[in-house]
């Protein structure tokens, strides 16, 4: 088992990242050690999120330092200031709808903020006699299971499935998945990934499907299903994915790569009226007036019909399984977004507005 001490998070702003600090700093005894999110708060990152452990953890196991992944003298720096010892990457530019309306940022930050990240690890963490590395360190990098491309009505996505990206998001993210796995190839960097697929739970921002349709619900606007409602998505509570991804930050080998998935396909429009019965029960929402808020508008570009991940390899080799089931899930989730409408009117800056003016104007 690995020992890690001074965790450099990136993108611990965010959806995934900020739950990953919570897990780790409330859920996880056998962390004792500091950590760092590096996070450059885009439209995405908001360090609300995070208000309540910055007070309890602030100054003595909890840093955050506002900078972007590109930015290579500051992140030399950090590695220097805090002694890190350990990368788990986050930062993402991570929505397919904007990838396709505006590609750079993803190149930039996906690609250019990963090579940044790895080789200033490669750097600070070189012997100083020899050409190896420190035993002590990692480089953890979160995947997502749309590199793997789309499938049809059959088949999973294995750890050893081609990749075949579809958008420029899921193409970006490829790009980088190629640089960590050249760098632990190459250089002997001690990297590991994993590959997951959709996650739902709080904090996540209300341009992705879930918190979207929910916050649609509660303000009585149109529920937008893209194309015939039918592509299908593999969707995991976001706490479990972080298990995962510590068990394998923890036990696995150097080098080694896992799919993470929640075996809990749903078809877009099937997922909806589950929730729809979810949110009209805890809000006391009409649900026949809600179902009738359904809204089929012009289909996403290049839309993948259908994502399914194979997770048995860090089933059998790690011992990871998923706790939560969606029904589960689905109603902790809806309870935040109802406790936590500060959080929510937070985030719905001008800009929020302007996305939605803009994605979902031109698919009426
Ligand atoms: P998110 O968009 O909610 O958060 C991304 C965070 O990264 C934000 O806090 C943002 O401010 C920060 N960031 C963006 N560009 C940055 C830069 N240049 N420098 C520093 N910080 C920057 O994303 P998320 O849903 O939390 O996803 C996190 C990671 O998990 C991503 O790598 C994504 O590809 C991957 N992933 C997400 C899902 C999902 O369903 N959300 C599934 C599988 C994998
Ligand atoms: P999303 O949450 O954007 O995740 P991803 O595209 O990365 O899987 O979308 C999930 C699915 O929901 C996807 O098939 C697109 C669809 N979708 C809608 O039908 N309407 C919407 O308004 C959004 C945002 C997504």
């Amino acid at each position: 088992m690995r020992s890690l001490k001074n965790v450099l998070v990136t993108g611990g702003a965010g959806f995934i990242g900020c739950n990953f600090i919570r897990f780790l700093l409330e859920k996880t005894p056998d962390f004792t050690g500091r950590i760092v999110n590096l996070d450059a708060l885009t439209y995405a990152g908001n360090a609300a999120s995070l208000a309540d452990i910055d007070s309890r953890f602030g100054g003595r196991r909890y840093f955050f330092e506002h900078g972007d992944i590109c930015d290579r003298a500051l992140v030399e720096s950090l590695f220097v200031k805090y002694g890190i010892d350990t990368v788990v990457h986050f930062a993402a530019e991570s929505h397919v709808d904007r990838s396709i309306l505006g590609p750079e940022a993803f190149v930039k930050t996906n690609v250019v903020g990963t090579f940044t990240l790895l080789d200033a690890a490669r750097a600070a963490w070189k012997e100083d006699s020899g050409g190896g590395f420190r035993q002590d360190v990692l480089f953890h990098h979160i995947g997502t299971d749309e590199v793997y491309g789309s499938l049809g009505e059959a088949g999973f996505f294995t750890e050893s499935t081609p990749y075949d990206p579809r958008s420029p998001y899921s193409a970006s993210k490829a790009a980088g998945d190629h640089l960590v796995m050249a760098y632990g190839h190459t250089y002997g960097l001690p990297v590991t990934m994993t590959n997951c697929s959709n996650n739902y739970g709080p904090c996540q921002f209300p341009e992705k499907l879930i918190p979207l349709m929910i916050l649609n619900m509660l303000e009585g606007k149109p529920l937008p299903v893209y194309g015939d409602g039918k592509n299908i998505r593999d969707w995991l509570f976001v706490e479990d994915h972080n298990s995962a991804v510590w068990t394998v930050m923890r036990k696995s080998a150097s080098g080694e790569r896992y799919n993470i998935g929640g075996e809990n396909e749903w078809e877009n429009i099937r997922l909806l009226e589950f929730l729809i019965g979810v949110v009209s029960e805890q809000a006391g929402l009409d649900i026949e007036k809600v179902r009738s808020s359904i809204t089929y508008v012009k289909d996403r570009l290049g839309h993948d019909r259908r994502y399914a991940v194979d997770c048995s390899k860090i089933k059998r080799e790690l011992c990871w399984k998923r706790s939560v089931d969606f029904a589960e899930g689905l109603s902790k989730t809806v309870a935040w977004y109802l406790a936590n409408t500060q959080w929510v009117d937070s985030i719905r800056s001008g800009e929020y507005q302007r996305w939605v003016e803009k994605n979902y104007g031109e698919r009426r």
